[in-house]
């Protein structure tokens, strides 16, 4: 199922569509087609709204239908709220509401009137492409691997209809921006909810190969001999637990001259963790298959950013590996050597991220990045830490921490920073080695950035933990596509 966004100029009078959305403020402060449409239809939206039947919350609805003087069939209206108290979170609310409104009533001819609507740091295009994120990804299903997958609701259409032909302008460059995301976004949750016997290291390859059809964007996948080769002990010595064999899969997506210095974005492809020897506890195991979602995510994020043909060039990495208990897995106290020749003390053959992450972080210099961001399911200690809001964002440049949290507020995917001081990088001394795998108790989301730190000193570095924002659980279990809409927000400021 999917949802056909366009956009156009036009009146509230001259609508035909089948639902007809118009924003209502507080009370009976309507927005400007609203007001249009109360006077057309003799003050049936007044009648209806003085009575208290469209409720004071955000993004609460209320459906007119069969309302004299329109052309439309039927009048949505939406709640905004206070215009003294409208901002961007208040608007992502009400559309919100609206997409829940929308899936139950099975509305298939949808037009939105974005109009009087005003949002600090915030324009036309930016709500375009905010509507059209929220519904797209509200509707998004996965049922690929169910039997009644046929099922589905036929594709339908959201039209968001604008007053000036400048604002037209406007959105519809939002609106290829967010049908871009939705793609990236989609392909990122699908990913994710894959299975772990179905995404394997060798899907996630494939899945990734198909970005070929874009103009510009080449894959190569290192196999493990290669690996073996360029010395990436580390990571080699996570796959050898399982019979998949691990991948580095490469994405290089060319949108500028090639005097332009790449940005790098590095995923965690982790197709699944059962933690290897220290091997996991058995509750909630299933979820682990989403240890591949910062993989997914850079596979998404380079997804829309060759589909909107970005002008600049970007290479995206994703190490990928099945984490699992076998006779040649680490053991505890192994001692394994990385690509960057240092040595490593697998303490806990759980925290394997870092392993596999810390010699794609040393195989990505080669590309001369101008900025390397690395997403990965790190470690539990974030979640504890942050909650699900926010990822764990760590850094070793201030100007790269502020660009990202100022791309978290725009995109809505927020990211937090934490320290990165190397007041605990003692934390991963080792007796044995140059340095172990684990740091303690304390601060476990921050060792786990120091860790990667060590081997990032060459170039300009971020580390996104995903791990409480990559997907939900309980009832609603699933891939969110996070951070699919930062690291794209990130790229466009980049463009701008
Ligand atoms: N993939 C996990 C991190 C994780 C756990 C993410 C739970 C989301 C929910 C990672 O590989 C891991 O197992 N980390 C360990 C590290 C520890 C052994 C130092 C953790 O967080 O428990
Ligand atoms: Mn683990
Ligand atoms: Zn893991």
């Amino acid at each position: 199922m999917s949802i056909q966004f366009t956009s156009s100029r036009k009146a509230a009078s001259d609508c035909s569509s089948g639902y007809m959305v118009l924003g209502v403020y507080d009370d009976t402060d309507f927005t400007l087609s609203a007001a249009q449409t109360d006077d057309l239809t003799g003050g049936a939206l007044t009648n209806v709204v003085s009575r208290g039947d469209l409720k004071k919350a955000e993004g609460s609805c209320i459906c007119l239908n069969s309302t004299n003087g329109i052309k439309a069939k039927r009048v949505v209206l939406v709640r905004y709220g206070p215009r003294n108290k409208f901002t961007a979170t208040v608007f992502g609310n009400s559309i919100q509401g609206l997409a829940q409104f929308l899936d139950a009533s099975g509305a298939d001819s949808v037009t939105y009137f974005l109009d009087d609507v005003e949002l600090p740091e915030r324009d036309v295009a930016w709500m375009g492409r905010r509507i059209v994120e929220t519904l797209g990804q509200a509707f998004y299903k996965f049922d690929q691997m169910k039997k009644s997958s046929r099922m589905k609701r036929k594709s339908w259409k959201v039209q968001i209809a604008a007053q000036s032909s400048a604002d037209l302008k406007s959105l519809r460059q939002g609106v290829k921006v967010g049908k871009a995301l939705n793609n990236g976004v989609a392909l990122a949750r699908d990913l994710g909810n894959l299975p772990g016997n179905i995404c394997t290291p060798s899907y996630l390859a494939d899945a990734a190969a198909k970005l070929e059809s874009h103009d510009n964007l080449t894959v190569e996948v290192l196999e493990e001999e290669q690996m073996q080769e360029l010395g990436m002990g580390a990571l080699l010595s996570v796959s050898r637990g399982s019979r998949e064999a691990a991948k580095l899969i490469l994405m290089d997506y060319r949108g500028a001259g090639d005097d332009s210095q790449p940005i790098a974005l590095v995923g965690k492809g982790l197709t699944f963790d059962a933690g290897g020897i220290s091997i996991k506890p058995a509750g909630a195991m299933d979820e682990m298959k989403f240890d591949m979602c910062g993989g997914a995510g850079v596979i998404g994020a380079m997804e829309t950013i060759a589909a909107l043909k970005l002008p600049v060039n970007v290479i995206g990495a994703v190490a990928s590996s099945e984490n699992l208990p076998d006779g040649a897995a680490n053991k505890p106290g192994d001692i394994v050597t990385s690509m960057a020749g240092i040595t490593i003390e697998v303490l806990n053959t759980d925290a394997e991220g870092r392993l596999i992450l810390c010699d794609a972080l040393t195989y990505i210099s080669k590309y001369k990045p101008s900025v390397v961001i690395d997403a990965a399911t790190l470690t539990g200690a974030c979640v504890i830490a942050l909650g699900k809001h926010p990822s764990g964002l760590f850094s070793n440049d201030e100007q790269l921490t502020e660009d990202l949290v100022y791309a978290g507020r725009l995109s809505g995917d927020r990211v937090w920073p934490m320290p990165v001081w190397d007041d605990y990088q003692s934390q991963l001394d080792s007796n044995f080695a140059d340095v172990a795998n684990i740091g303690g108790r304390d601060a476990g989301a921050v060792t786990a950035a120091c860790f990667l730190a060590r081997f990032t000193e060459k170039y300009r570095w971020a580390h996104l933990d995903i791990a409480g924002t990559a997907w939900h659980s309980g009832k609603r279990k699933g891939a969110t596509g996070r951070p699919v809409p930062l690291l794209v927000q990130f790229v466009l400021n980049h463009c701008a």
